[in-house]
């Protein structure tokens, strides 16, 4: 199977690309190699590989800048995956694309459902959610679109890396304790898009994170814990729990953006990874790449 890889050197990029499976012959372009939101190049390079599947992992993912650069988050995260549907319809391509929790409001209180009425409070929610509405209206039953959450990896910036940063530099720490998600390590949902990619009869909307749910205070309170008990940290700094008021950013997030994610899992035979555990290998991963270097 040709397999054309795009966002080939962000977190989920680079996960999908280690874990490719036997069989699949990937081709995986970055950002520098394939701007999505140009239509021509993506026309040019689908031409090209001729891939029968499209794993969009590219993204304009800087959720508090896209407040200000909504126009540029909205051409690659909509206006990108409108260019990868089409070229892809014109082939008989398949799209794999990833989307956001943060499409909810957050204004709930038990797991969002893929069919659940959506209503973005940021920027990049709205261009998120165009973008998925994007490859299902132009491809049909040729679109999976699965949405995920609080997602980290080994590779990258994400909220795992800037709390290990801050809990080496630091004092002490203040942390949000009034937003709840399920944090998702990259590699898991690698192999659910891996898997999904061997099941075209797997369209339309679907859901994805690890086990379980927590708020960023929680999820960095196990970040140092697990941490400390890797030695990727040495010293344990006080963390306080505060309320998204008195941390303002620039963009709104949702309250609550736990996903339901029981129809994915049952679809793919199987079972979640608690989020804690799921934590505990990456910071393995981490650990292991230390001490090789
Ligand atoms: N991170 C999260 O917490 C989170 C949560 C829920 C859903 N998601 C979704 O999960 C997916 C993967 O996110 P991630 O965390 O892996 O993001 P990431 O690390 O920021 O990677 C995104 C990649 O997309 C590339 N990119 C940006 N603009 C592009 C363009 N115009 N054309 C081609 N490539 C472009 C970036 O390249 P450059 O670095 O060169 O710009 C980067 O390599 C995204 O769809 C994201 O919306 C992420």
């Amino acid at each position: 199977v040709k397999v054309l890889l795009t966002g080939a050197s962000g977190q989920l990029g680079r996960e999908l690309a280690y874990s490719r499976p036997q069989g699949v012959n990937l081709v995986a372009v970055t950002s520098a190699q394939l701007d999505i939101a140009d239509a021509s190049q993506v026309d040019a390079i689908l031409a090209e590989v001729a891939p029968q599947i499209i794993l969009n992992a590219a993204a304009y993912t800087a959720v508090d800048r896209a407040e200000a650069e909504e126009a540029r988050a909205l051409e690659v995260n909509a206006t990108g995956v409108a260019n990868l549907s089409i070229a892809a319809r014109r082939l008989g391509s398949r799209l794999i694309h990833v989307s956001t929790d943060f499409v909810f409001d957050g204004g709930g209180a038990t797991p969002y459902r893929p069919a659940d009425a959506t209503g973005p409070v940021s920027a990049y929610g709205r261009t998120k959610l165009a973008g998925e509405r994007s490859a299902l209206e132009t491809l049909g039953d040729r679109a999976t679109v699965i949405r995920t959450s609080w997602l980290y990896s080994a590779h990258g910036r994400n909220f795992v890396a800037t709390m290990l940063d801050l809990m080496a530099d630091r004092e002490a720490l203040q942390v949000v304790d009034d937003q709840t998600g399920s944090p998702t390590w990259a590699a898991l949902l690698a192999r659910c898009l891996w898997r999904m990619s061997s099941r075209p009869d797997l369209h339309g909307l679907w859901h994805w994170a690890d086990g379980g749910s927590c708020t960023w205070f929680e999820f960095a309170r196990s970040i140092q814990s697990l941490a400390l008990e890797r030695g990727l940290l040495d010293l344990e700094i006080p963390i306080e729990a505060v309320t998204t008021a008195e941390f303002p950013t620039p963009a709104a997030r949702p309250g609550y953006s736990v996903l339901d994610t029981s129809a994915t899992y049952d679809a793919l035979d199987l079972e979640p990874v608690p989020w804690r555990d799921a934590l505990g290998r990456m910071l393995d991963e981490m650990r292991e790449r230390a001490a090789s270097r």
